[in-house]
């Protein structure tokens, strides 16, 4: 049965984890769909990991809604929840609005922003109005990078914590159904969840978090331009690939790829046919 967003909060009041991870194409959201992963997000993320981008600034609307159509086509069951890219609900709720809604007429059933400043609040409301469930996104956020100035760990004291919890507090009173809360010290996470009716899902949250999100490139060791510390890899999968294309060169170059299994063949009369044939 389809997870929905009022689902995900029930996990919350029931204790169960909650799993979430980002995939970007259709054969890697049908694997984690069927391994029970409870949300999906196509993660702006995408624009390093799958395009090649230097930051999630890069990435555009039109870039994210391929993925998110092609992730959709894969899903069954899983929260499919999309990342609204930079700039893509900064300048007015009435785009944001506009944005948010191609990203559900293209199979994702919520959109994730980052923030909470009094305008994203405003957007989050009309969102959630408009029947557009909203996941937040605090703590470290990726698409500021360019004022914040790098990837620092927020909440490290009392004071820093309580800001968070107030800005997660705000996004659950503007109609949030969760919140991604990003490089933040356990011990915060735990303070902040703790007050919260809406789930947290940490990434580089620690334990206490009601779910865990990792980006799947991480897990599957795919992408080795950087690996965060909160990353637990789980697989190789830069390895198999370089070895599959390796031996795949080889058999080529020697002669051994393909067989005759591999082949469409003639029977042997249409064979001896075109081989005794000659041209004038
Ligand atoms: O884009 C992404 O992968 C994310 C995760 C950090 C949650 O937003």
């Amino acid at each position: 049965m389809k997870k929905t967003a009022k689902k995900i909060i029930s996990f919350k009041k029931k204790g169960k984890k909650i799993t979430a991870l980002t995939a970007y194409d259709y054969s890697t959201a049908k694997y984690f769909d069927k391994a029970g992963v409870d949300i999906i997000l196509v993660g702006d993320s995408l624009a390093q990991v799958a395009l090649g981008y230097g930051s999630t600034t890069q990435v555009s609307t039109e870039e994210m809604l391929i993925f998110t159509k092609a992730v959709s086509r894969g899903v069954e069951e899983a929260l499919v929840v999309a990342d609204m890219p930079f700039l893509s609900y900064h300048i007015s709720i009435e785009e944001a609005v506009k944005n948010a809604g191609l990203f559900i007429q293209s199979g994702a059933q919520a959109v994730k922003i980052e923030g909470a400043s009094p305008y994203i609040l405003q957007v989050v409301e009309r969102l959630t109005q408009n029947g557009i469930p909203v996941m937040g996104h605090l703590g470290f956020t990726p698409q500021y990078i360019n004022t914040i100035g790098g990837h620092y760990v927020s909440g490290r004291d009392t004071q820093t914590t309580l800001e968070i919890l107030r800005l997660a507090q705000s996004l659950e009173k503007a109609g949030a159904f969760s919140v991604v809360l990003e490089m933040v010290p356990a011990e915060s996470s735990n303070f902040i969840t703790q007050r919260l009716n809406i789930p947290t899902i940490g990434i580089g949250g620690g334990k206490f978090c009601d779910g865990q999100i990792l980006v799947s490139d991480d897990i599957l060791g795919k992408y080795d331009n950087f690996c965060p510390k909160f990353a637990r890899q789980y697989s190789s999968l830069k390895d198999i690939i370089f070895n599959v294309a390796r031996a795949y060169c080889n058999d080529v170059e020697k002669g051994n790829f393909p067989s005759i299994s591999e082949s469409f063949t003639l029977d042997n009369e249409e064979a001896q046919k075109l081989e005794s044939y000659t041209q004038n």
